[in-house]
C-alpha cells in the first residue's frame, strides 16, 4: 500500500491480480483507478484532462481492517471508503452510512490484455466482417464521437462529443460519477425499487421498498478510472467537477452578443453586405462567420483568392465597427504536396499513422487529406504556431476560430470516423483516445490564438466535438440539427445536459441547419436561443437565405426585439460566466439546481433558469395561444419580466401567448442587472448606462451579482483588474458594496434606473446616499397595479458603494 492514495490488489473473477488505487481528493471527490497489475502491454490513461489541482489527492489512513474488507479514512472526517476483497466491492459512505457502492452487483468485469482468442465465424449474411462480434441487447448510452447529419432525436447514438459524467440526484443528496475513459463507451441505466430492512428491532423488523438507481459502464480499452463526486449539493457538486476537469473559460464579451453564419457567405462582398443589413435594420449583432467554401480549395489557413482577395481589409472594416470575423478550421488536411503547410505537417511527423506505419488518409471535403495527430504535444505547438499573425495570411488579431469535423469525420471511414487501428503519438491506438480527438483540436485552437495575442487576449474557439474539459478553452454547438419543431425542441435538454456537464458555452444552429424554417419556427428559434448561452444563427449550403429581415416586418421586429433583449441581459449573463469560471456552477440550470427538494421540477426540461435569478420557458410548439409554466417554490413569488405581474410559486401557471411572447420570470429575492440599450454589438452597449431590477421575496428581500471588465484580455486574470459588486436589498434599503473577490477595476459604468418588484404602497421618497456626497432625493414613479417602483435619472457608479432608502 502507498500514501496518499492506496494501492491495493484486488482479485476480481479472473485469476488475474488488478491494482485498485483509491484517492480522495481535495472538495469531497474520490478516484478510483483499477488497472492491471502486470499488463502485457501498458493501458491508456486519459492525460490532460484532470487538472493538477484535480489530481491533488488526501493522505489515507486505515480506520478498520478485517478478513473481508479495509476501511480507509481522511481529513474529510464524514466520509470512509470501505473496500471488500472478495467479491470485490467498494462502498463510499458518509457519516456511516453508504452512500454508493461500486460493483454493487459484482458485475465488475475486468477484461485482461491476452493474446487474441479463437475466432467464431459463419451466420450469413451480414455487411460486416467474417469475425462475428460480441453483441448485447437493448440501446445503451453510446459515447462516441460521430459525425451525424440531421441526427435522430430520442436517439441514445452518438454523437460528435462525449463527457462521461454521469451526475444523480433526489431531494437529498447529488452525486456525480465520472469515468475517464476516452474509447468507445456504453452506459446502461436500470431505475428501480429494491427491498431494505428498515431500523427497527426484532420482532418488528420491516423489509421497505426504497428507490435504487444502477449504472453500468462499459468501455472498449483503456483503465478503469472513475471520480466519484460526492456533492452533497448541486453547487459542491459542479464545483468538484470543475477543480477536476478545470473551470470553464471566461470568453471575450463578444462571444455573448449574437453570431451571424452561413454556408457560406459567398464573398467579400456579401459579407459587408450582411453587415450592412444588421445595422439598416436596427439589429445588433458582434461576429458574421465564414464557412469552408471561403478557403482556396478547403485549405484551412487559406482564402479563395477571387472571392477573399483582400481578408484582412475585410476584418478591418468589420472592426472599425467593433465587430468580429470568424472562419472555420477543421482537422483534416488536404494532401498537396505543393502546399507549405500540408508539407511541414508530413515532414514535421505531424499526422496520424495506419498500422502500417505510413501517413493515414481518410476523405473529407478537400478530398484525400491526412488527419493532424492534436494527441501529440509538439503537433498541438505546431498548429498553434499555424494561427500566428505571421503565419497565417490574411488573418488579423480581430479573427477567431471555429473548428468543426473534429469527432474526425472521415468521409468513407467505419461510421464515418477513423479506424479504430490508426496509430498515434506514442503508438496509442485511435480506439484508445477517439473522444479525445476533438478535444485536443479545440485546446490547440484556443492556445493558438492566446499566443497570437502574446498570451493577452482571451481566445474564442467553437469546437463540434468536445470531452470532459472542453470547458476549458471555448464553446461548443449541438452539430447539424434541422429545422423543425421537434429539434427546437430537444435543443433545450440538449444544451442543459451539456451544462450540467460542465460544458457551459453552449447552444444550437438558429433555427435549424438543415432545411428551411417557416417565419414561425424562425421566429420562436430565436426566442429560445436568445435564452441560451451561445448564440448563433447558421444554416446549410443548399438552404434558402434567412437573414433576420427576409421574411417580412412582423418577423423582422420579432426577431430584433429579441437579440435586442439578449443584447440588455449581457451584464447578468456576463456576471453568470464569471461565476461560472470561479465556481462551475452553470449558467444555465435545470429546475432541480435552484430547487433540490422539489420533486415536481426533477423532470421537468422544457423550462430551465438563466442563473438563479431567471426561470425560461421558451415556446417550442406551432400556433400556440397559451402555454403552461411551472413556476416552483411553494412560498415563493415570481414576476413575469415583461408585465412586471406577481405570480405565486409552487403551482402551474397557464399563460396566453402571442408571437412575441417569451416567458420569463424573475425570481422573487433576486436582482438582474440590464443594460439601458442594445447598441449595435456589445463593444457599444459597453458604454451604455445600466438598469437594475429588484424583485423583493415574500419578506422584501433580495440580493444579486453584477461582474465588470474590460471584456477581452487576461487582466482580470493577471491584473485583478475586474470588479465583482452586489446589490442587497432588505428592510426598503438597497445596499451597493463589492462582492467578496477582491479586484479593482476603473470604469465609468453608471446605474441609471433601479425597478423594485413587488412593493406594497407607494413611499413618500426615496434617498440615495453616497459616501462623502450628500444625501439626495430621487425621482421615483409608483404603478400601484403592478407593485412596481422605478427610481430613474439616478447617474449612480456601479463600482462605488452607495445606498438608496425607500422611504
Ligand atoms: C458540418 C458542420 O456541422 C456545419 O455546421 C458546417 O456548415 C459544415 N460542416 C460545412 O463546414
Amino acid at each position: 500500500m502507498q500514501s496518499p492514495s492506496m494501492q491495493h490488489r484486488v482479485l476480481l473473477d479472473t485469476m488475474t491480480s488488478l491494482l485498485l488505487s483509491v484517492s480522495p481528493c481535495k472538495d469531497d471527490t474520490v478516484r478510483i483507478l483499477i488497472d492491471e497489475l502486470r499488463p502485457i502491454k501498458a493501458r491508456y490513461r486519459v492525460p490532460d484532462v484532470i487538472t493538477e489541482e484535480g489530481a491533488r489527492c488526501e493522505q489515507l489512513r486505515v480506520e478498520r481492517k478485517s478478513k473481508d474488507s479495509v476501511t480507509l479514512s481522511w481529513s474529510s472526517g464524514r466520509h470512509r471508503v470501505r473496500v471488500w476483497h472478495f467479491p470485490f466491492r467498494l462502498e463510499i459512505l458518509c457519516d456511516d452510512e453508504v452512500t454508493l457502492t461500486f460493483n454493487h452487483k459484482g458485475k465488475l468485469w475486468f477484461e485482461t490484455l491476452q493474446d487474441p482468442p479463437s475466432h467464431v465465424y459463419g451466420l450469413p449474411e451480414h455487411a460486416d466482417g467474417l469475425q462475428l462480434r460480441d453483441t448485447r441487447d437493448g440501446e445503451p448510452y453510446r459515447l462516441y464521437n460521430l459525425d451525424v447529419f440531421a441526427y435522430d432525436v430520442h436517439s441514445r447514438l452518438g454523437l460528435y462529443g462525449s463527457v462521461p459524467l454521469l451526475v444523480a440526484h433526489n431531494a437529498d443528496r447529488t452525486l456525480g460519477v465520472f469515468w475517464l475513459n476516452a474509447s468507445e463507451t456504453f452506459v446502461n441505466v436500470g431505475y428501480s425499487q429494491s427491498e431494505h430492512e428498515d431500523d427497527q428491532t426484532p420482532p418488528v423488523k420491516r423489509k421497505r421498498m426504497q428507490p435504487q438507481t444502477d449504472v453500468h459502464w462499459l468501455s472498449e480499452s483503456g483503465v478503469i478510472d472513475c471520480v466519484v463526486l460526492l456533492g452533497p449539493g448541486p453547487q459542491q457538486l459542479f464545483s468538484q467537477y470543475a477543480q477536476l476537469t478545470g473551470f470553464p473559460a471566461l470568453p471575450p464579451l463578444f462571444a455573448l452578443g449574437y453570431h451571424q453564419c452561413r454556408w457560406n457567405y459567398d464573398d467579400e462582398a456579401d459579407v459587408k453586405a450582411v453587415d450592412a443589413g444588421f445595422d439598416r435594420h436596427g439589429i445588433p449583432y458582434d461576429v458574421i462567420w465564414l464557412d469552408i467554401e471561403h478557403t482556396d480549395g478547403k485549405r484551412y489557413f487559406t482564402w479563395d483568392p477571387a472571392l477573399f482577395p483582400e481578408p484582412a481589409a475585410l476584418q478591418r472594416h468589420l472592426e472599425e465597427k467593433k465587430r468580429r470575423l470568424v472562419v472555420i478550421s477543421d482537422p483534416h488536411i488536404k494532401v498537396d504536396p505543393d502546399w507549405s503547410l500540408y508539407c511541414e505537417a508530413r515532414d514535421g511527423g505531424h499526422f496520424v499513422k495506419t498500422r502500417e506505419g505510413r501517413i493515414y488518409q481518410g476523405s473529407c471535403w478537400p478530398g484525400e487529406s491526412s488527419y493532424l495527430d492534436f494527441s501529440n504535444p509538439d503537433t498541438r505547438a505546431w498548429y498553434s504556431r499555424c494561427f500566428g499573425l505571421d503565419k497565417y495570411k490574411g488573418s488579423t488579431a480581430s479573427l477567431f476560430v471555429w473548428n468543426d469535423m473534429n469527432e474526425p469525420s472521415v468521409f468513407h471511414g467505419p461510421e464515418q470516423t477513423m479506424p479504430k487501428d490508426a496509430v498515434h503519438h506514442g503508438g496509442w491506438e485511435h480506439r484508445d483516445l477517439h473522444n479525445l480527438y476533438g478535444f485536443f483540436q479545440h485546446m490547440a485552437t484556443a492556445q493558438g490564438l492566446i499566443t497570437r495575442s502574446g498570451g493577452l487576449e482571451r481566445p474564442f474557439v467553437l469546437s463540434r466535438s468536445f470531452f470532459a474539459g472542453s470547458q476549458r478553452f471555448g464553446a461548443v454547438w449541438t452539430g447539424d440539427n434541422v429545422a423543425s419543431w421537434e429539434y427546437l425542441k430537444i435543443s433545450i435538454p440538449m444544451v442543459l445536459s451539456l451544462s450540467v456537464a460542465g460544458i457551459v458555452f453552449c447552444g444550437a444552429d438558429v433555427s435549424g441547419f438543415v432545411q428551411d424554417p417557416e417565419p414561425e419556427l424562425l421566429v420562436r428559434w430565436y426566442q429560445a436561443a436568445a435564452l441560451q448561452p451561445f448564440f448563433r444563427g447558421h444554416s446549410a449550403k443548399v438552404t434558402k437565405r434567412r437573414e433576420p429581415w427576409l421574411f417580412g416586418d412582423e418577423v423582422t421586429a420579432a426577431i430584433r426585439t429579441v437579440i435586442q433583449e439578449r443584447y440588455r441581459l449581457l451584464p447578468y449573463w456576463y456576471t453568470l460566466f464569471y461565476l461560472a469560471h470561479t465556481s462551475g456552477l452553470p449558467p444555465l440550470r435545470p429546475l432541480w439546481v435552484e430547487f433540490q427538494k422539489k420533486e415536481s421540477a426533477f423532470t421537468v426540461d422544457s423550462q430551465y433558469m438563466i442563473g438563479g435569478a431567471l426561470l425560461a420557458c421558451p415556446v417550442t410548439e406551432p400556433g400556440v395561444q397559451q402555454v403552461q409554466v411551472l413556476l416552483p417554490g411553494r412560498g415563493e413569488v415570481w414576476y413575469d419580466v415583461r408585465s412586471a405581474e406577481v405570480h405565486e410559486g409552487g403551482r402551474t401557471l397557464s399563460l396566453p401567448v402571442t408571437l412575441d411572447t417569451v416567458p420569463v420570470f424573475q425570481r422573487g429575492g433576486s436582482v438582474v442587472c440590464r443594460s439601458t440599450g442594445s447598441g449595435s454589438c456589445t463593444a457599444e452597449y459597453q458604454q451604455l448606462p445600466l438598469s437594475i431590477t429588484v424583485a423583493l421575496n415574500t419578506q422584501a428581500a433580495a440580493d444579486g451579482e453584477l461582474y465588470l471588465d474590460d471584456g477581452h484580455s487576461f487582466s482580470y486574470r493577471d491584473r485583478k483588474a475586474f470588479c465583482l459588486r452586489r446589490f442587497s436589498m432588505l428592510s426598503g434599503r438597497l445596499v451597493c458594496r463589492p462582492a467578496g473577490d477582491k479586484g479593482t477595476f476603473g470604469c465609468d459604468t453608471t446605474i441609471q434606473s433601479v425597478t423594485v418588484l413587488g412593493v406594497k404602497s407607494a413611499p413618500s421618497a426615496v434617498v440615495v446616499h453616497v459616501p462623502g456626497a450628500e444625501d439626495a432625493s430621487a425621482a421615483f414613479q409608483y404603478t400601484e397595479t403592478c407593485c412596481m417602483l422605478t427610481v430613474s435619472d439616478l447617474n449612480l457608479r456601479a463600482t462605488t458603494d452607495w445606498e438608496m432608502l425607500i422611504l
